[in-house]
């Protein structure tokens, strides 16, 4: 029987919320959820743990793609709950052996990152020597861009790879309709990023990408029937705020007095608006200072009327979806995080979700 591919998604965000709003979206679709180079420089090792309480399931990379001091940047990354990281290929050997032997004792991955490595054979027989077992075989974004397409000599390579013993994956623009290009390699893992982050229906397309790898790699065909929220309405929005929230441990408020709660025949909470109180000792200027930078491009559905609190407001989102309200949850955790309020967004996000998907 073939081995079937992991699937990996790339995270590849310069926002914390916003990466967290699409793991939480396609976490049930894919293997691995990796936290792309970009995020990891933009959010560090706060993105490895944030994700890693939203995913406790599911495998997390780190792209730091390290180019040195290999063994502190793996201690750091695991530490913070990653279980693999990559080092750029152009390392110096110390620095890879002392991240792999990182990896090896404390039982976690280390891959070799290929980008701009031009030797990569003669590269790949040295690692092997020291015991590093995987690589990412990338065709990279910049190259991609200037015209670079998936040639039959990558394949040749994958393969020299495979038999000296790597397992490798396979990343840099892949779609649907490059999956039958790759179909007959052994790979480990096939990453993909933009094609499903850029999606109208990033769950849907994760899951036509799983599909098609389980199709392609074991011949089977299967069938799984689409998990698509459609866009919800103001109400269905707000309430899955109201109860978001809640489950962060805020207290929803108006006027000062607190919320009976969405059941409540007296409820008072009505419309796009969620007024939230902030929590005790916290400053409400520098709180919604951090929501809002927390939330690039949605400055409008945040704000305070009153003192002590602050609102969210589905109504003013750029767009009626998905994504935007779960980011608001987001961005109101992770706002909480950064003033050393705990959060627990990922009940946070499942019970919005649960809302969003009635
Ligand atoms: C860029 C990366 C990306 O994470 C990788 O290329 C996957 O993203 P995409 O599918 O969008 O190409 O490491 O250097």
């Amino acid at each position: 029987m073939n081995t079937i591919p992991l699937l990996q998604v790339a995270l590849d965000y310069t926002s914390l919320p916003q990466a967290l709003v699409m793991a939480s979206l396609v976490a049930p679709e894919v293997d691995i959820i990796e936290i792309g180079t970009p995020l990891c420089k933009a959010a560090g090792l706060e993105a490895i743990e944030a994700m890693r309480e939203i995913c406790p399931d599911k495998l997390i990379l780190a792209d730091f793609k390290t180019p040195d001091v290999g063994g502190l940047e793996a201690t750091m990354a695991f530490d913070a709950g990653a279980d693999m990281i990559t080092v750029i290929g152009g390392a110096a050997l110390a620095t890879v052996e002392q991240a792999y032997e990182v990896a090896r004792d404390r039982g976690k991955e280390m891959l070799m990152e290929l980008t701009g490595v031009r030797d990569i054979l003669a590269r790949a027989a040295e690692w092997r020597r020291i015991g590093v077992d995987r690589v990412v075989y990338h065709r990279e974004w910049d190259a991609q861009s200037a015209g670079r397409e998936w040639e039959e000599s990558d394949k040749i390579t994958i393969r020299q790879l495979i038999d000296m013993g790597y397992k490798v994956t396979i990343t840099g623009g892949l779609t649907i309709d490059l999956l039958p290009f790759f179909a007959d390699i052994p790979a480990s893992v096939l990453i993909c990023g933009r094609y499903i982050r850029e999606n109208p229906d990033p769950r849907g397309i994760a899951r036509q990408m799983r599909l098609a790898i389980n199709e392609l790699w074991s011949g089977t065909p299967s069938y799984v029937p689409s998990s698509r929220v459609n866009a919800p309405t103001v109400d269905t929005a707000a309430k899955a705020i109201r109860w978001g929230v809640s489950e962060l441990g805020l207290l929803l408020t108006i006027d000062g007095r607190d919320c009976p709660g969405c059941n409540a025949p007296d409820r008072f909470c009505r419309g796009s608006k969620t007024d939230v109180r902030i929590p005790r000792g916290v400053d409400q200027q520098q709180f919604v200072r951090q929501l809002i930078a927390s939330m690039p491009g949605e400055s409008q559905a945040i704000g305070t009327d009153s003192p002590g609190s602050f609102y969210l407001d589905v109504g003013a989102l750029s767009q009626m979806n998905e994504q935007t309200v779960l980011g608001l949850l987001s961005a109101t955790s992770v706002a909480l995080q950064k003033v050393g309020q705990p959060a627990n967004i990922r009940a946070a996000m499942a019970v919005a979700h649960e809302i969003l998907s009635e």
